[in-house]
C-alpha cells in the first residue's frame, strides 16, 4: 500500500487513538507510533504531516517525553496537541506556566486568522483538559486563538508549518474540531486524502491473490466482527482454499449459531466447518462456579476442539487471524494487572500446524473493520454486531453454568436486545446484556411464591471498552424490557440494572 501518511507521536494521552481515528476517518491514512521514534525512522516514514498527541507530563518533569529539536527542520508540517503544543513551545525557546487547578471540560475560545480555523466559527466552544500552558509563545510564532484561560491556547509559525493547539479537537465537543483538523491536514499537509475503505479492499484483496494463489488457508471463525470480515476479505482472493472453523460451545445467544451457517456458508457460500461441541463444553463446566476457572476451561477446550478440526484439514500454509490496530498498538505497551484473562482466539498458533500467520485488518480501527465489511457486502447484523466475549454467556452466569440457566438467558437476553433495537438506541450503546445472578428472591406470581435468581441488565457506552458508562436507557424502555422478561421468560421474577461505570466495575459481570 502506498498512501500519504501522517505519524501521530503518541505522548501519552488518553485521546491519542481518537486522533489517529479521527485523521482516518478525514480519508488520510496514519499509524501512532511511541514518541522516540528516531528522526531517522521518521525521514523513512516520510509522513506528509506530524501531529504530537497530549500526555499527562508537564515538560518541566525529569524524564518527560521529548522529541530531538531536529523533527521542526525537516520540512514536515507538526501539529502538537495539549502536551504537544506545549512541547513545541518549550523546545522552540517560548515559556510553559503550571496554573494552580487543572481546567477540565468545555471552554470559550476565540479563533484569529490562521489556515487552520478557515470556515471556523470564530467564537465558540472548545474541550480542554490540562494544568500547565503556553505562557509565552515562542520567538516567530504568533498567537492565533485565546480562552479566558489560556492566552495562547492556539498559536503558530506559518511559515515553518509548526502550529500548537492547547484544546483537544480530536472530541466531539470541541464544536469545530473536525474542520480544524481537516484543515491543517488538506490546507496545511496538502493531504489528497487516498484512505477509503474501497481502496483498502481492492487492494488487500488484489495482494492476497498473488500471495495465497493455490495455497490451504485457515480461520478460527467466531462469528464476532473481526475475524467475520477477516475471512470475508480472504474468502475474495482464496475462494474454496479458504476453510473457516466455527465451534459452537453452546454458550452463544439466541439464534447466533445459525446466523453465522446461513450467513458464511449459505449466503457466501464459504467452506464452514461447524464444530458441535455443545455437550463436551456443559459438562467440563459442570460443578465449576470460580469464573477465572471457566474462562480457562472454555480456552483450553475451545483450542483443543479447533485443533482437532484442524487436523483433519491437514497442514495449512495461512492461517487468519482477525488481528485489528489498538490490538497492535496495546500489545505494545508494559505489563498491566491481570484483571481477568480473556480468552480469545490469539491463542491458536501455537497449536495449529501452518506456516504463516496473515492479520489482513491489522492496520484497521473497530469502525474501519465495520466500513470494510458493509463493502463486502456482509449484513448489518454482523457488521454492527456488539462485542462479545470469547467465553459468552458462561460469564453472564454467577456460578454454576447450567442448560436451565443457558436457555433463560438467551431468552432474556433476546428480548433485552430486541427492545433495544427497536427504541433505535442499538447503534448508541457499545454493548447490552443480561446476566443471571447468584442472588435468589422471593416473588409472587399467579398468588403463587416463586423463588428465582436475580436477572441484571447491563448497558454501557464505551469508545474501546478501556472505560465505560452506564447507558442512560429511558424508564419506558427499561419497564417494556423488564415486563417482557418477566412475562416471556421461565424462571424469571425479578429485573434490576446495573448503573456501575467502569472503572470501578468491569462491562462483564465476571
Ligand atoms: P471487561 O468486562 O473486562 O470487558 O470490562 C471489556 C470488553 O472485553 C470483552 N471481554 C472479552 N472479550 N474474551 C474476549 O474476546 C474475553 O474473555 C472477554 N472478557 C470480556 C467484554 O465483552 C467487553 O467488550
Amino acid at each position: 500500500m502506498n498512501h500519504e501518511k501522517v505519524l501521530v507521536l503518541d505522548f501519552g494521552g488518553q485521546y491519542n487513538q481518537l486522533i489517529a481515528r479521527r485523521v482516518r476517518e478525514l480519508g488520510v491514512y496514519c499509524d501512532l507510533l511511541p514518541y522516540d521514534m528516531s528522526i531517522e525512522k521518521i525521514r523513512e516514514y516520510a509522513p506528509v504531516g506530524i501531529i504530537f498527541t497530549g500526555g499527562p507530563n508537564s515538560v518541566y518533569e525529569a524524564g518527560a517525553p521529548d522529541v530531538d529539536a531536529e523533527i521542526f527542520s525537516l520540512g514536515i508540517p507538526v501539529l502538537g496537541i495539549c502536551y504537544g503544543c506545549q512541547l513545541i513551545a518549550h523546545k522552540l525557546g517560548g515559556k510553559v506556566a503550571h496554573a494552580d487547578t487543572r481546567e477540565y471540560g468545555k471552554s470559550e475560545i476565540e479563533y484569529g486568522e490562521s489556515v487552520l480555523y478557515g470556515g471556523v466559527q470564530k467564537k465558540n466552544i472548545c474541550w480542554m483538559s490540562h494544568t500547565d500552558y503556553v505562557s509565552e509563545v515562542p520567538a516567530g510564532f504568533k498567537i492565533t486563538a485565546t480562552t479566558k484561560t489560556c492566552p495562547a491556547a492556539g498559536f503558530e509559525n506559518a511559515e515553518k508549518k509548526i502550529y500548537g493547539i492547547q484544546f483537544h479537537t480530536e472530541v466531539h465537543h470541541t464544536a469545530e474540531g473536525e474542520k480544524i483538523l481537516k484543515n491543517f491536514l488538506y490546507g496545511v499537509c496538502g493531504a489528497k486524502g487516498d484512505w477509503t475503505m474501497a481502496n483498502f479492499v481492492e487492494e488487500q484483496v488484489a495482494a492476497l491473490k498473488s500471495k495465497l494463489a493455490g495455497k490451504k488457508v485457515l480461520c478460527a471463525m467466531s462469528g464476532g466482527v473481526d475475524s467475520a470480515v477477516a475471512a470475508t476479505l480472504i474468502h475474495r482472493a482464496a475462494g474454496d482454499n479458504l476453510t473457516c472453523v466455527f465451534v459452537d460451545h453452546g454458550l452463544l445467544r439466541k439464534g447466533e449459531a445459525e446466523e453465522v451457517v446461513s450467513v458464511f456458508r449459505d449466503r457466501l457460500g464459504m467452506n464452514l466447518v461447524k464444530a458441535d461441541a455443545r455437550e463436551l463444553f456443559l459438562s467440563k463446566l459442570k460443578g465449576v462456579s470460580d469464573p477465572e476457572r471457566k474462562r480457562k476451561i472454555i480456552g483450553e477446550e475451545f483450542i483443543k476442539v479447533f485443533e482437532k478440526e484442524a487436523k483433519k484439514i491437514g497442514a495449512v500454509d495461512f492461517l487468519v487471524q482477525g488481528t485489528i490496530y489498538p490490538d497492535v498498538i496495546e500489545s505494545g505497551k508494559g505489563a498491566s494487572a491481570v484483571i481477568k484473562s480473556h480468552h480469545n482466539v490469539g491463542g491458536l498458533p501455537s497449536v495449529v500446524d501452518f506456516k504463516e500467520i496473515i492479520e489482513p485488518l491489522r492496520d484497521l480501527f473497530k469502525d474501519e473493520v465495520r466500513r470494510v465489511g458493509t463493502e463486502l457486502g456482509l449484513p448489518d447484523s454482523v457488521v454492527q454486531r456488539q462485542p462479545f466475549p470469547g467465553p459468552g454467556l458462561a460469564i453472564r452466569i454467577m456460578g454454576e453454568v447450567t442448560e436451565e440457566k443457558l436457555e433463560t438467558l438467551r431468552d432474556a437476553d433476546y428480548i433485552l436486545r430486541e427492545e433495544i433495537a427497536k427504541a433505535g438506541l442499538d447503534r448508541d450503546i457499545w454493548q447490552y446484556f443480561a446476566v443471571i445472578t447468584s442472588t435468589y428472591t422471593v416473588g409472587v406470581m399467579g398468588d403463587a411464591r416463586t423463588y428465582e435468581p436475580v436477572i441484571a441488565l447491563r448497558a454501557v457506552t464505551s469508545v474501546d471498552a478501556m472505560t465505560a458508562d452506564w447507558a442512560r436507557i429511558p424508564y419506558d424502555v427499561l419497564e417494556r424490557i423488564s415486563s417482557r422478561i418477566i412475562n416471556e421468560v421461565a424462571h424469571a421474577n425479578r429485573i434490576v440494572y446495573d448503573i456501575t461505570s467502569k472503572p470501578p466495575a468491569t462491562i462483564e459481570w465476571e
